[in-house]
């Protein structure tokens, strides 16, 4: 048992995938764990891609939104889509820095009413593909470089529009990255007065 969990860490040290998958809703927040408890005096660096999140002159679309938390972990509020995908963490103490790497996945409700526009928010940069599932069925509806793959949506500046929403639009749209790791998920839902077919699907 010792034997394994010291080569588990090892793997995860020397691949860096120890990487954590945070979930949290659009418009809420998602909180990194940052073990800030164990020392004092620490410092953080987050970055998302290029991008400066916090330490240093954060980039304009992560300025006043994140903020560490009392028990010294990171905050990030008002998420949107686009803050999902992978962050890296360098903290400064007194030793040689240390790297932690998060994936921020971020999940959306939204109810549509049949006849409606239905505009999907902002897709992340690392977004490879898009799919719609009903049960376990899912469907490629999008592919980066190529663009819609299914004649109900069109694709308009980064988001996918629904032009007349109907109840057989209604499921759970997931967005992948090129490894297929979820980025923002999005659950669908008909309002309810507005139709009744809908409760076969859910
Ligand atoms: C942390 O920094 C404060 C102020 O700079 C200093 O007084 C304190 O001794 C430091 N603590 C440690 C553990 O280095
Ligand atoms: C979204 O829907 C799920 C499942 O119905 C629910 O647990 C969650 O609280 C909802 N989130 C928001 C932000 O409304
Ligand atoms: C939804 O719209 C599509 C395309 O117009 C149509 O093929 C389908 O039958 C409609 N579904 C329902 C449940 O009305
Ligand atoms: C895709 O997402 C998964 C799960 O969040 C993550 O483990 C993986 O590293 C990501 N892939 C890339 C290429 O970033
Ligand atoms: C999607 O939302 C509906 C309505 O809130 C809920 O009943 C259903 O459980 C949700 N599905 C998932 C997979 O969260």
């Amino acid at each position: 048992m010792l034997q394994w969990s010291l080569f588990s860490l090892l793997v995860l040290h020397l691949s860096g995938a120890a990487s954590l998958t945070v979930h949290g809703h659009k418009d809420g927040s998602v909180s990194l764990p940052c073990n800030k408890g164990i020392r004092e005096n620490l410092t953080f660096h987050l970055t998302f891609g290029p991008k400066v999140a916090y330490g240093g002159k954060p980039n304009e679309r992560f300025m006043g939104r994140v903020f560490e938390s009392d028990d010294g972990d990171l905050i990030i509020k008002d998420l949107e889509t686009t803050d999902a995908g992978k962050y890296t963490l360098i903290t400064y103490g007194n030793g040689d820095p240390i790297y932690t790497s998060y994936e921020i996945h971020v999940l959306v409700n939204l109810t549509v009413r049949k006849g409606e526009e239905l505009v999907f928010d902002d897709r992340p940069l690392e977004a490879e593909t898009v799919e719609r599932c009903k049960g376990t069925v899912c469907t490629e509806i999008w592919r980066s470089g190529r663009g819609v793959l299914n004649d109900r949506l069109t694709d308009s500046n980064g988001r996918l529009v629904i032009r007349e929403f109907n109840s057989s639009d209604a499921g759970i749209y997931r967005v992948l990255n090129s490894t297929g790791g979820e980025l923002v998920t999005t659950n669908v839902t008909g309002e309810r007065n507005s139709m009744d077919v809908l409760k076969y699907y859910i």
